[in-house]
């Protein structure tokens, strides 16, 4: 009879330990899987998508904001000694990001978003890439531009990020359906 006890006693203490360990390996693994919208936009139209794209999948949403902001000279495209200019041409070029995200281990996928400056990404994506460690993590690059299209930016990303994937990307036009934005986002994870 005493043996019986021992046996339902040591059933019972294995059920609870996997149980938990059940548990707890959910846990980690959600807490693993969560998915970020981080976005660059010095004029407002990169803002507007990604705050659609984030609400649409329930993802958080990190604003990558300049240390030191863009005034409209610093935008103008035509003076090849604006700041734009300078730092587009320098492919090391990396403008200070003024905040950090905090725990970024909990994220698995990352939305990024910018617009394209002369066909690619800014360079202060290149700086937020370098920040970060993204390796194991699946990067998918969304762009608003006056008309060009997405580029080779998510291959520069990826040369950036080598032990991460990173996707091709697309560009939207801010006038894009909330439905598009989620079909597209869901397709990609
Ligand atoms: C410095 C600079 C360079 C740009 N280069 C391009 C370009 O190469 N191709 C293009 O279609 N639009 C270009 N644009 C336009 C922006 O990509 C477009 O206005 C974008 O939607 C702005 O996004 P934002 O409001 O989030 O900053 C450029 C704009 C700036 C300020």
């Amino acid at each position: 009879m005493k043996k019986f006890l021992y046996i339902i006693i040591a059933c019972l203490i294995a059920v609870i330990t996997f149980t938990l360990l059940f548990i707890k390996t959910g846990e980690s693994n959600m807490t693993n899987n969560k998915v970020l919208v981080a976005y660059f936009s010095a004029t407002g139209n990169t803002k507007i998508i990604a705050e659609k794209l984030a609400n649409e999948i329930g993802a958080d949403l990190f604003e990558i904001k300049p240390a030191q902001i863009y005034t409209d000279d610093d935008l103008n495209w035509q003076n090849d000694k604006s700041r734009s200019s300078v730092e587009m041409v320098d492919r090391n070029s990396r403008p200070e990001i003024a905040s950090k995200i905090d725990d970024f281990a909990q994220y698995k996928t990352v939305f990024i978003g910018f617009p394209i400056w002369w066909g690619r990404e800014p360079s202060i994506i290149d700086t937020f890439m370098e920040s970060y460690d993204f390796a194991g993590k699946t990067i998918i690059p969304f762009a608003t531009s006056g008309s060009s299209d997405i580029g080779n930016s998510g291959e520069i990303i990826q040369s950036l990020v080598p032990n991460a994937t990173v996707l091709h990307g697309k560009r939207f036009s801010t006038s894009v359906s909330d439905t598009e934005l989620k079909n597209w986002a869901i397709e990609q994870m």
